[in-house]
């Protein structure tokens, strides 16, 4: 029987990165009854504090001093910045790389215990979709986007096994207010089950270091999820109310990577070299 948010207790302090971004600014609204005070940080722009619920930190993930600083005194890390589209190398090495490195060597010098890692479908992209996987199966990351999440999970089983802190890194599919093409009709994942997600990840307790897939309970799905049933996650959305609307758009031609693979267009992006 999985606890409602209204039966939870809130944490003291939770730390959101990438709090200016897409769901940064989706999760700032939504994490509030599972926390008191709610410490946000970005590189980025953020709208001011609202009260004293909420603090306000520019930080940038690649300066390690810095990143120390942002996660003193808080409770648990929900770790959502970063470079998050496919980029050149150099790019996605300080945000995501050492980004995710000085998140954890700070959650270890602080003694923080849980950590909530968006992790990506990029890690698997180069599965076909008509392939069904699971969190064991072996990861297939389509670009270096997709290999620092895969290195991020490394980290995170890494810290579990030697510090104990645990962390469910969450495989996110395509989080938006609706899905935006055919793909995302398997990958789409709702506001609300994002949510759900996290809330099962903060509060269940020894989950080690967990992989789960964060779609939402759509029709045709490329994951199982099986691994990480000990999270009580259980979709309540689902992409098929948005199927006419998403069938109107014309079907990518045979050969489109759209199509063929689980990470879409991310599998054909670069080179990015000076060639
Ligand atoms: N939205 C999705 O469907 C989806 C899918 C898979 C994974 N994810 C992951 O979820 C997280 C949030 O996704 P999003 O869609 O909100 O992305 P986003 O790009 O809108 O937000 C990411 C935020 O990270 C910040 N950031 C980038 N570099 C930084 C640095 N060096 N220091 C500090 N902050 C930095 C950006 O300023 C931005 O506000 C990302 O880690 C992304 O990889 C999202």
């Amino acid at each position: 029987m999985t606890n409602t948010s209204s039966e939870l207790r809130p944490f003291n302090r939770l730390l959101l990165t990438g709090a200016a971004g897409g769901l940064g600014k989706v999760l700032r609204e939504r994490l509030r009854p599972y926390t008191n005070i709610l410490r946000l940080s970005d590189i980025g722009e953020m709208a001011p504090a609202t009260g004293p619920h909420e603090e306000i930190v520019h930080c940038d993930l690649s300066d390690k001093h810095a990143v120390h600083e942002l996660v003193e005194g808080v409770d648990a890390i929900i770790h959502f910045g970063g470079v998050s589209v496919e980029r050149p190398f150099e790019e996605i090495l300080g945000a995501n790389i050492c980004g995710v490195f000085h998140i954890y060597e700070a959650a270890r010098r602080h003694g923080v215990k849980r950590v909530v890692f968006a992790s990506s479908n990029h890690v698997i992209g180069f599965y076909k979709q008509d392939e069904r996987i699971d969190a064991h199966s072996p990861r297939r990351p389509d670009g270096y986007y997709g290999l620092s999440k895969a290195y991020g999970e490394d980290m995170a089983n890494f810290y579990f096994d030697r510090y104990g802190i645990e962390t469910v890194s969450i495989r996110i599919g395509s989080s938006f207010p609706e899905p935006a093409n055919r793909r995302m009709m398997s990958t789409w994942l709702s506001y609300d089950d994002l949510t759900q997600l996290i809330e099962r990840s903060l509060y269940t307790p020894s989950v080690g270091h967990t992989v789960v897939y964060g779609m939402s309970a759509n029709r045709e799905v490329w994951w199982d999820n099986h691994l990480a049933a000990h999270l009580g996650f259980t979709a309540k959305d689902s992409s098929e109310v948005f199927r006419d609307k998403v069938e109107e758009q014309p079907m990518p031609a045979d050969d489109d990577p759209a199509r063929i693979y689980q990470g879409g267009a991310f599998v054909a992006a670069g080179p990015f070299g000076d060639d």
